[in-house]
C-alpha cells in the first residue's frame, strides 16, 4: 500500500457479468508522441486556448483556429497506435458489448488500434462542421490547410469549422454517455489531469451508482481520491495485461 491508501496491483479481474466504462484523455497518445495540453512543454504552453479553441477565438480569427488544428492534423497522421491502445481495443474484443470506450482525445489513435464501440465527446480531428451549426452532419476532412482561402463552405454558406468542442461548448453525447456509465460496474480512467468537466465527474457518477473505479497513469490525476485504484504508470506499459476478463 502506497501512503494515501493506493494499491499496486498486477491484474484486475473483471467479472462475467460486469460491465466496463472507459474515459482516456491526452495522456494516452503521449506514448505515440502526441504532447499532452497541461505538461510544461503542452499544447496549452504554446497555444493560448483563448486563442486556438473557444467560440470567440473563431468569430475573431478563424485562421489561427484553423491553422492549430491544421498543425495538430499532421501530428495526427504521422503518429502510430501504441500499446496501450492496442490493449483496449483487445479487451473490446473480449467483453463485446460490456465494453464502451469514450474519449477526450480527438486524434483517431483508438479506431486505427481496433476499438469500436467508442465515442469522442470532444470531436474529431478529422472530421469538420458548419460554423453555423445548420443540421448538416460533420464530415470527413484530413486537409492540412495553409491559408483560410483553402477552408470550403457548407451549402447553406457557412465557413467549415473544426468538428472540435471549444471550451465553453457542450460535449457530445452526454446523454448515451450517462446511460453508459449508469450501466457500469467498473470504470477506468486513462491519461487524463481530471481538470477538464464534465469529463472529470465521470468518475463521480460511476462511484454513486457503487462501481469500482481506476485510474491509470504516471502522475495522480485531480481528482484521484475519487478512484478506488490508482496505478501508476505510463499507459503504454501500465495497461497490456492489467485487466483480466473472466
Ligand atoms: N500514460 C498515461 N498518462 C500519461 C502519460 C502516459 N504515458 N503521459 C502523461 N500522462 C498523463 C499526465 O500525467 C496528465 O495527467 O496524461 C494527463 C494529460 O493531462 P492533460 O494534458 O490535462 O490532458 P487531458 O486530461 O486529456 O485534457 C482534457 O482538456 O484542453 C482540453 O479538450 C482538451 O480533451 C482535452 C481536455
Amino acid at each position: 500500500m502506497r501512503p494515501g491508501g493506493y494499491e499496486t496491483v498486477e491484474t484486475i479481474t473483471i467479472g462475467r457479468e460486469e460491465r466496463v466504462f472507459v474515459l482516456t484523455g491526452a495522456g494516452i497518445s503521449a506514448e505515440s508522441g502526441l504532447p499532452t495540453f497541461r505538461a510544461a512543454d503542452g499544447l496549452w504552453a504554446g497555444n493560448r486556448v483563448e486563442d486556438v479553441c473557444a467560440p470567440e477565438a473563431w468569430r475573431r480569427d478563424p485562421w489561427r483556429v484553423w491553422e492549430f488544428y491544421a498543425a495538430r492534423r499532421a501530428a495526427g497522421a504521422r503518429a502510430e497506435p501504441n500499446a496501450a491502445h492496442m490493449a483496449l481495443a483487445e479487451l473490446e474484443e473480449q467483453l463485446g458489448s460490456r465494453f464502451f470506450l469514450c474519449t477526450q482525445n480527438v486524434d483517431d489513435l483508438h479506431e486505427r488500434a481496433g476499438s469500436k464501440r467508442l465515442l469522442h465527446m470532444h470531436g474529431e480531428l478529422n472530421k469538420a462542421r458548419c460554423e453555423r451549426e445548420c443540421g448538416r452532419a460533420p464530415v470527413e476532412d484530413r486537409s492540412i490547410y495553409r491559408s483560410l482561402d483553402e477552408v470550403g463552405r457548407c451549402p447553406c454558406g457557412g465557413r467549415m469549422r473544426p468538428h472540435i468542442v471549444f471550451f465553453g461548448e457542450m460535449p457530445l453525447e452526454m446523454e448515451r454517455i450517462e446511460r453508459e456509465i449508469r450501466k457500469a460496474s467498473l470504470m477506468v480512467v486513462v491519461g487524463t489531469s481530471g481538470s477538464v468537466y464534465p469529463a472529470a465527474n465521470f468518475v463521480h457518477w460511476a462511484r454513486m451508482n457503487g462501481a469500482r473505479a481506476v485510474y491509470v497513469g504516471p502522475e495522480d490525476p485531480l481528482n484521484a481520491s475519487a478512484f478506488t485504484r490508482v496505478v501508476e504508470g505510463r499507459a503504454g506499459e501500465a495497461l497490456p495485461g492489467l485487466f483480466v476478463a473472466k
